[in-house]
């Protein structure tokens, strides 16, 4: 068989790189991942088991609408088939595999990209950045490594057969893996009503083990009088104010957050020793409004910086960490407190928690759900070497009727809003109407299995608290 990749193709997109041709690089990159795509799908069409192979006819059909066949698809119309089909899991079941990181980047991400690309061109306005670029063909090179790259024939074969999947090497895997979230906007909007009433309940669930981090963190500082405090994505500073609590000695707390809206709401009242500040973490002048703002607040630094739920919107967390702890006193605690999902047990729920959690993956304006694991290795690799970690885990055992549907909703009910924003951006996409569809239909489902009392579900919530 012939090979459809050669290393000049390659070469041809890095030197695009190098020279800033970046929506050239990120075509180039598309055009042979569409190549791939089709191969995967040829070989999946004479190999998969024939139930696989009619839910792919019929996928194929229904993306082509009965009269195109998948090799005039265009990247878009393949990525949709994929998606659709879910051909990946598919292959990975016949195959064995899990498919690693290729499972877990999304396609869609490219496909808004390559769209984006081709809408921006013809309006000649904004060009493709260099880290987009550089992500597409980070991602090309992860589904090359993935199938042998060399001959993507033979590897295309090769990684069909149950015992010889290639798996790509961890570095090619996870440096593209990290390059993909980091790319990764979260969508999240907390001034939505519902989301807000949501955050408050989900305040509730944390408190207890806040309290824990502060006490902790109040003794290891070793005075319980004019502490200073910062909350980083205080929201409305409705937690704020449920955590720095007078009686650990806290003399001022400042809160930030990039939410105008509901800093000048909370700025137009007097809150005391909370003070609020619209700021984003993640500007270029972060540390020039920080510096001001502490100028014009009177403080040196931080006896105690906290935050909550908010580093996983973040493209690069670990950037905003180590600017933060600038800012933390000598013997000051940092407390990071989130979630995560591989920290999630359910009983028996047929499946329903992981399609759920795949169908969310998938989008592009997911937060990082998989943070908590990595507090520890954040907060040690920016130099601090004392961190202790807290869990908690938050069970169906034991709740009424109400707390479990409280609970259903605290845990759930946001996870509706990523496929909609797909359906909200291309509200014709078939395959994102479909997405939105199957995830609503899956959350009743989910809230009905909450109402049964024999039902068990389980979520982990992680905090770290550093000492400097
Ligand atoms: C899930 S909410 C958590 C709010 C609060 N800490 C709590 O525990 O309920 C995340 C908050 O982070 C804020 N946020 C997200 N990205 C931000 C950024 N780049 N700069 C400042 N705030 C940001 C959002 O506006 C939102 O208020």
């Amino acid at each position: 068989m012939e090979t459809i990749i050669k290393g000049d193709q390659l070469e041809k997109i890095k030197h695009f790189l190098q020279q800033g041709y970046y929506d050239s690089a990120v075509k180039e990159s598309c055009a042979i991942l569409e190549e791939i795509l089709k191969r995967i799908y040829r070989q999946a069409m004479s190999e998969l088991p024939i139930e696989d192979r009619t839910a792919l006819m019929e996928g194929e059909s229904k993306i082509g609408k009965g009269t195109k066949s998948y090799v005039k698809f265009g990247f878009g119309e393949l990525v949709g088939l994929y998606n659709r089909t879910r051909l990946l899991e598919r292959w990975g079941k016949y195959t064995g595999s899990n498919m690693g990181i290729i499972r877990s980047i999304s396609l869609d991400y490219i496909v808004e990209l390559r769209n984006r690309l081709t809408h921006e061109q013809a309006s000649m306005t904004e060009d493709v950045s260099q880290s987009e670029a550089q992500l597409v063909y980070d991602c090309l090179l992860n589904w090359l490594s993935f199938i042998g790259y060399k001959d993507m024939s033979a590897g295309v074969e090769k990684a069909f057969s149950p015992s010889g999947t290639v798996k790509p090497t961890a570095k090619t895997g996870e440096s593209a893996y990290k390059h993909m979230k980091k790319e990764i906007h979260s969508g999240y909007d907390p001034s939505i009503k519902l989301e807000r009433r949501r955050l408050k309940r989900q305040a509730a669930y944390s408190e207890q083990q806040d309290a824990e981090s502060f006490t902790y963190a109040v003794e290891r500082i070793g005075r319980r009088e004019k502490l200073i405090g910062l909350d980083i994505g205080c929201a409305d500073g409705y937690v704020t104010e449920r955590r720095f609590l007078p009686e650990y000695g806290f003399e001022k707390v400042i809160g930030i957050d990039r939410n105008k809206t509901l800093i000048e709401k909370v700025r137009a009242e007097d809150h005391g020793i909370f003070h609020y500040h619209d700021m984003d973490l993640e500007s270029r002048d972060f540390e020039d409004e920080m510096e001001d703002m502490m100028e014009e607040e009177g403080i040196e630094a931080f006896d105690v910086i906290f935050s909550a739920l908010t580093l996983h919107h973040l493209k690069n967390p670990v950037r905003l960490l180590m600017k933060l702890r600038k800012y933390l006193r000598k013997g000051g605690a940092i407390i990071i407190r989130g979630v995560d999902d591989g920290g999630m047990m359910a009983y028996d729920d047929g499946g329903l928690v992981e399609e759920i959690l795949d169908d969310c993956l998938r989008q592009v304006s997911v937060s990082d759900r998989y943070h908590g694991r990595k507090f520890f290795p954040w907060l040690r690799g920016i130099g601090f070497s004392d961190v202790k970690m807290l869990y908690n885990f938050d069970d169906t055992t034991g709740m009424d009727t109400e707390e479990r549907i409280d609970f259903f909703h605290y845990y759930f009910d946001f996870r509706q809003s990523y496929t909609r924003q797909a359906v909200d951006r291309e509200p014709d996409n078939p395959q994102f109407i479909e997405d939105h569809e199957r995830m609503l239909a899956n959350l009743d489902k989910m809230e009905e299995l909450f109402l049964k009392p024999d039902f068990y579900f389980a979520a982990l919530t992680v905090s770290a608290i550093a000492i400097k």
